[in-house]
């Protein structure tokens, strides 16, 4: 099965073909320098990035794959959560070409496409369920931070969320407060290489309770009152490392603490892990080395794709028409506050269309 995919959620647009779990092309036009100076994602610059983006880089992917608009099978956009108009962009292109070429549609749950990234590996580039097992996998992006139960292929359960802020919004936030510029989590994490974690102490939030939901909004303000209480504190780099590295071993250690809880109550033998923050270098070696410790296995999503792309929600479109998800009416609309939770399998349909790739 041929697909073509698009995601345009935030502040990525991003195009990809997918062939039988075979990624022949995944772009991506990243506008991060676009926003940089504003300090965050502008809603309004990003979608008209995507429109001014969108036909060259899917141009970009069809000469990458070698593929021809009229041998695809399908067309799948991401349909939420995310920016409003960033997403309709996105979904108003994928319909037009599922109705110009008369080929099922299908609007894709973003963080849904996020659990099965993890599964894409390799050089060339494919998704590998052949391995598929019951995992937890934690979602950490500068929107979201979720942990879901995975118990078959397309088969999953929520087990908590934030309920303020993000990891990723919390590592800028606290790049911010400290002079770093925009995004701030991959500066903090370079800074944090050369620092001491335990220089100083950070809460840990909702470290202890035993329900998977997250708080990171406190973390941020704990950390400004502790600069307001030390005029003068990063003004030399040892220190200001050592702010980093301690601010993100607090991060870390919730997340990586809860992640192994859950994946313990849940009884399954592997943890998967994606998003943006999953590209932070303490994250992943945290991850490694506690799930090492209790004998699970650990799946992170490659760093290429930890970020959004539309690899992710191909390979998701593809194994969803295979197991006889609906299609997506060509006169839908985006869902820009789409919960996880919310989301119903649509599997009232006719039969799959093909088996998965065997
Ligand atoms: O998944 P993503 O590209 O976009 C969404 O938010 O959906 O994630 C971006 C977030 C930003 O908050 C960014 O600071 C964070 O991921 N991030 C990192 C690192 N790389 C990206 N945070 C910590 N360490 C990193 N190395
Ligand atoms: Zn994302």
């Amino acid at each position: 099965m041929k697909i073509l995919a698009i995601e345009t959620s935030c502040d990525e647009t991003s195009v990809a073909l997918i062939e039988n779990g075979a990624i022949l092309a995944n772009e991506v036009a990243s506008q991060i320098s676009l926003h940089e100076e504003y300090g965050g994602v502008v809603p309004e610059l990003a979608t008209r990035e995507h429109l001014r983006n969108l036909v060259p880089v899917s141009r970009a992917a069809f000469r990458r794959s070698r593929l021809e608009p009229d041998q695809l099978d399908a067309v799948a956009t991401t349909r939420g959560p995310g920016l409003p108009n960033a997403l309709v962009v996105g979904y108003q292109f994928g319909q037009a070409a599922a109705f110009a070429l008369n080929r099922p549609f299908l609007g894709v749950h973003h963080h849904e496409a996020h659990l099965y990234s993890p599964w894409i590996g390799g050089e060339p580039l494919r998704a590998d369920f052949k391995r598929f097992e019951p995992n937890v996998s934690l979602i950490v992006s500068g929107g979201h931070t979720l942990l879901v139960h995975l118990d078959g292929l397309l088969e999953h359960r929520v087990l908590g969320s934030t309920v303020d802020d993000a990891a990723g919004e919390c590592f800028d936030k606290v790049a911010k407060l400290i002079g770093l510029g925009y995004p701030g989590g991959p500066q903090l994490d370079r800074l944090a290489e050369g620092g001491d974690p335990e220089a100083f102490h950070f809460p840990r939030p909702m470290l202890k309770e035993s329900h998977f939901d997250f708080s990171f909004s406190g973390l941020k303000t704990s950390v400004r009152y502790f600069l307001e209480k030390r005029p003068g504190l990063l003004e030399t780099s040892q220190s200001l490392q050592d702010l980093c590295a301690s601010v993100q071993a607090a991060i870390i250690e919730v997340l990586v603490t809860k992640t192994i809880r859950a994946a313990k109550a849940m009884e399954v033998g592997l943890v998967t892990a994606s998003g943006g923050v999953t590209c932070n270098r303490g994250l992943r070696q945290g991850m490694e080395e506690a799930t090492r410790k209790v004998g699970l296995k650990l799946q992170m999503a490659d760093k290429g794709l930890c970020t959004d792309n539309a690899a992710m929600v191909g390979i998701l479109a593809e194994i969803g028409l295979c197991r006889g998800r609906d299609a997506t009416h060509l006169d839908s609309e985006v869902i820009p506050n789409w919960a996880l939770e919310d989301l119903v399998e649509g599997s009232s349909v006719s039969r799959p269309l093909r088996a998965v790739w065997q």
